[in-house]
């Protein structure tokens, strides 16, 4: 019987996967959720996040596996995100910028939500981690959903992390990465300046090795659970001291 149960979205991209490869915990169940099956983790939920259908099927894991888990973590983090379509909002097809900001804005939410409500009865240290973006502050042609997606993420985990350190007792936390070595970057690279006129920006940053190691970062993002950090905190790891 698992001793911690994890849920990891994107665990097929980058930074989820080396999350599920480095749960800091004996004995987790980890449970991909994404698109295409990830290469590491034990279970794997395939789900597209950006239609709100397959929204309560996440949910329904949820319930199901923490009914009656007397185990001592739970959590779930919420890493699957897309900067598709990047381009300017007038000039993207629509299909693709809807998928977007289901993707980016509601999801989380109602994903988050879902995991709260299902974690609330439980007593084992309970986590739920988004990941957030620079975006959500920095303005970037290109990008209107996808920041806008991250800052609204930020919003709810600083209102939900309140709540919970009201009643409920779940650590809700948003975490910006910093700029990493993974498909997203490669993507960004290869979109033409017209549609993301900061790509040269992120091509440097590539051409002097600046990009962080997905490893690095999920190593720092599990080290946040135990730093005491304030519910519903917004946390950059560029600007993280090293303690
Ligand atoms: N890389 C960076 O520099 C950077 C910077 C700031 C923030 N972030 C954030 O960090 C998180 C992880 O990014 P990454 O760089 O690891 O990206 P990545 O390598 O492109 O991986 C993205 C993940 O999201 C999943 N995903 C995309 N669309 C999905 C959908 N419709 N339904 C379900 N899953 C979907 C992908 O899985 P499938 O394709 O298999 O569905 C994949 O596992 C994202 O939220 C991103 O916004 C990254």
């Amino acid at each position: 019987m698992a001793t911690s149960l994890v849920w990891i979205s994107g665990a097929s991209g980058a930074i989820g996967q080396a999350l599920a490869k480095t749960v800091p915990w004996d004995d987790a169940r980890v449970i991909g959720i994404s698109r295409h099956r990830p290469r590491d983790t034990i279970d794997y939920l395939k789900a597209d996040l950006a239609d709100p259908s397959m929204w309560p099927v996440v949910g329904d894991s949820f319930h199901r596996e923490m009914e009656g888990f007397d185990g001592e973590h739970v959590a779930f983090v919420h890493a699957a995100g897309t900067i598709d379509p990047t381009g300017f909002a007038a000039e993207v097809g629509s299909e693709a910028y809807l998928r977007n900001v289901l993707l980016n804005s509601a999801a989380p939410q109602v994903l988050g939500q879902l995991f709260l409500a299902a974690a609330g009865p439980l007593h084992a240290r309970r986590h739920l981690v988004m990941l957030t973006s620079g975006a959500a502050r920095s303005v970037y042609p290109g990008w209107a959903s996808y920041g806008a997606g991250k800052a609204a993420l930020d919003q709810w985990v600083r209102n939900a992390g309140a709540e919970q350190e009201e009643r409920g007792g779940v650590q809700v936390l948003s975490v910006a990465p910093g700029t990493v070595d993974t498909a997203m970057q490669a993507k960004l690279r290869n979109t033409p300046e017209r549609d993301f006129p900061s790509r040269q920006k992120f091509q440097d940053l590539h051409n002097q090795g600046d990009l962080s190691e997905p490893q690095q970062v999920a190593a720092q993002i599990w080290s946040l659970l135990d730093r005491g950090l304030d519910n519903g905190s917004v946390i950059d790891l560029r600007s993280l001291d090293p303690s």
